[in-house]
């Protein structure tokens, strides 16, 4: 599917990210060749391209676990920032879910979801703890809020780590191959397309005119 700008959901609007000719490099490989790309209020934005083009980088140079080489990324309009303090401000802003789910072994699944909310948002644990119940509900793990990560199955894993970035209720969600170890009939994947399909990964991901 294909919108026009004017079509986009949110779009007279500035947009909620604004990525302005971003480039990433490690070492004398780069990563990303200048991406420019907006994402406007309500929009779920794919990005979609072979292994090792890009994907991961992206999402990470947009929460600042990487830096980038050049450009720039806006969120509502300001850059983000370079000091470390103030980006962990921001990154509260922004939830994750990687694609190694990133779930603390040592902790139940119903503690993984809890301990941003108590830790970060500063909720009492008997709140964060029912919140964090839910959260699993909606996903379909309310038989498994006690287990640990070793005991749940990959897509089990990966819908802790999905409750675990809803809980926090984020004005912007980046998802890392959220659905990977999903079965279908888990997934309603709905959204606008951002192919970058015919890129070359060995080249990295770049963006596309038009
Ligand atoms: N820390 C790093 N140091 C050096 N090269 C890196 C580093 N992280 C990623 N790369 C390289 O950057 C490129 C893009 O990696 P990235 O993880 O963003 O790909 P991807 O599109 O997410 O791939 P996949 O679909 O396999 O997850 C790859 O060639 C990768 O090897
Ligand atoms: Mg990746």
């Amino acid at each position: 599917m294909n919108l026009s700008d004017s079509e986009r959901p949110g779009a007279s609007r500035e947009p909620v990210l604004n990525y302005r000719n971003i480039t990433k490099r490690y070492g004398d490989f780069q990563a990303l060749h200048g991406v420019s790309m907006d994402v406007f209020e309500g929009e779920v934005v794919c990005l979609i391209g072979p292994s090792g083009s890009g994907k991961s980088t992206l999402l990470r140079c947009t929460n600042a676990l990487e830096s980038l080489h050049s450009g720039e990324i806006l969120l509502n309009g300001v850059a983000l920032p370079k000091e470390e303090r103030a980006m962990r401000a921001v990154r509260q802003r922004m939830g994750m879910v990687f694609q190694n789910f990133e779930l603390f072994p040592h902790k139940i699944a119903l503690d993984n979801v809890a301990i941003g909310l108590t830790t970060v948002r500063g909720m009492g644990v008997a709140q964060a703890r029912e919140k964090a119940a839910r959260m699993l509900d909606k996903v379909g793990l309310s038989d498994k809020l006690q287990s640990y990560p070793a005991n749940l199955s990959g897509g089990q894993q990966q819908r802790v780590a999905i409750a675990r970035a809803l809980a926090m209720e984020p004005e912007v969600m980046l998802f890392d191959e959220p659905t990977s170890a999903l079965d279908p009939e888990t997934v309603g994947a709905r959204g606008r397309r951002h192919d970058h399909g015919g890129c070359d990964p060995r080249n990295g991901l770049r963006a596309q005119s038009g």
